[in-house]
């Protein structure tokens, strides 16, 4: 799968934590940054991800800041993303199998590294589970488009 990758100063290091396990498991990641440690603006990072996957460049994007809080707030801006911030294996696979989620948001100061790798790897493997949550996930994307939200 082709995934986009980015995180501000707080989240580089998982980052780059899970570009290295995900290309193991043969995924085709597209690194967005940042690269190092200086303080950065995580908007910048939310943006050039869920843009990638809204233009379909990226099936799924992945995000990693202090919280993951800022990160998904940036990327929802972007019509076509609908990102989730997941802190437990549950929350990454309903995010998938209920909302059909394309970019997961991971909090590096608040989860471990192994809790990140968990999350990540539940979030590529769950398929979404259509049927009722189609209607549902129609009715958000609809709010984009419509003149009232
Ligand atoms: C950066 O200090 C921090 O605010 C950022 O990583 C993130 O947690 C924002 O939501």
């Amino acid at each position: 799968m082709k995934i986009a990758l980015g995180a501000d100063h707080a989240g580089v290091e998982a980052k780059d934590r899970l570009a290295s396990r995900l290309a193991e498991a043969g995924h085709e990641v597209e690194d967005c940054g940042t690269h190092g440690g200086e303080s950065v603006d995580y908007p910048d990072y939310a943006l050039a991800v869920a843009r990638r996957v809204a233009a379909g460049t990226a099936e799924r994007g992945i995000l990693v800041c202090g919280t993951g809080i800022g990160m998904c707030i940036a990327a929802n801006k972007v019509p076509g993303v609908r990102a989730a911030k997941c802190n437990d294996p549950a929350e990454a696979e309903l995010c998938r199998q209920h909302n059909d989620a394309n970019v997961l948001c991971l909090g590096a100061r608040v989860l471990d590294p192994t809790v990140l790798d968990e999350l990540a790897r539940t979030f590529l493997e769950t398929p979404f589970e259509g049927g009722r949550h189609e209607r549902r996930v129609a009715k958000m994307m609809d709010a984009e488009t419509s003149r009232s939200g």
